[in-house]
């Protein structure tokens, strides 16, 4: 009953967005083992509104620097190479993810908002539970829903079948869009993620996030960006029309070992990026 072939649209590597170059090749360095802050520097420092982007978000008051960070060579030896690639992230996703997301039910600022703190939120659970690449669950955290922008269209135009289609209890809003669309917003996001060269696990994480597969084989970053859009959700950041028609997964929360007490102290670190996520932007 599929009315649109996501899976046909998402198979055209073009359609789907690019990377801008220079956040590209400034990407492509973390992959060099030879590279220096030098010459990454030299990249982001081409594009302006990049560098202003990132300087805006070294020095927001979530990083926490007393001093000013006035150089983008300065910024990437205090915060080092791997939060260097989250801010290049965040500050190039930073207006798409601002704009309207009317498939979704999402105003102006909603959507960056809900990304924003969940990468903040996948970060303070990774760190929790000593996951190895705290920034990479940042990372994760901030792109999860990318897919939505794709579909946002297709999903628009279907949305009252949808919700049908969730009322009766037996789906999930994501496997809704995969039944009417051939494909979910997780599995299309994982697409983009390909096409940016991000690493697999990223990638993976990206398709998966909804566990619709269920909770077998379960990575840890997985598990981790799972659980955080699932708390920024139940504080209803950024919640559109979809947001309370995904199901958490307990097996998840247990298999990073989180208990009651963590969950509620993390309720409360979330509500203080809200009030973070302001200067972070
Ligand atoms: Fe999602
Ligand atoms: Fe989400």
């Amino acid at each position: 009953m599929s009315q649109v072939d996501i899976k046909a649209l998402i198979a055209n590597v073009d359609a789907l967005p690019a990377l801008p170059g220079v956040a590209a090749q400034a990407l492509a360095v973390f992959n060099n083992p030879k590279a220096t802050h030098r010459d990454l520097a030299d990249i982001i420092s081409t594009d302006q509104s990049l560098v202003a982007g990132i300087l805006k978000l070294a020095n927001s008051a979530y990083y926490g620097f007393s001093r000013k960070i006035a150089t983008v060579n300065d910024a990437i030896v205090l915060l080092g190479f791997n939060t260097i690639r989250s801010l290049i992230l965040a500050s190039t996703v930073k207006d798409r993810f601002s704009q309207p997301v009317p498939g979704y039910s999402l105003a102006a600022g909603e959507m960056w908002k809900h990304s924003i703190v969940c990468a903040m939120t996948a970060r303070n659970i990774a760190r929790r539970v000593k996951f190895a690449s705290p920034e990479e669950a940042f990372v994760a955290g901030l792109l999860h829903d990318i897919g939505k922008l794709i579909l946002n269209l297709h999903v628009g135009q279907l949305y009252r079948e949808i919700l049908e289609q969730v009322s009766t209890g037996k789906v999930t809003f994501n496997m809704a869009e995969q039944q009417f669309l051939g494909a979910d917003h997780a599995e299309v996001g994982a697409k983009v993620a390909e096409k940016w060269n991000l690493p697999s696990e990223l990638v993976d994480t990206i398709g998966n996030h909804h566990l619709t597969g269920g909770a077998g084989n379960l990575s840890q970053l997985t598990a981790i960006v799972h659980v955080a859009d699932a708390l920024c959700l139940m504080l209803g950041i950024g919640l559109g029309g979809d947001g309370l028609l995904y199901s958490l997964s307990q097996e998840a929360i247990h298999f990073l070992g989180l208990d009651q007490s963590t969950i509620d102290r993390l309720m409360l670190e979330i509500s203080d990026y809200l009030q973070d996520y302001e200067n972070f932007s």
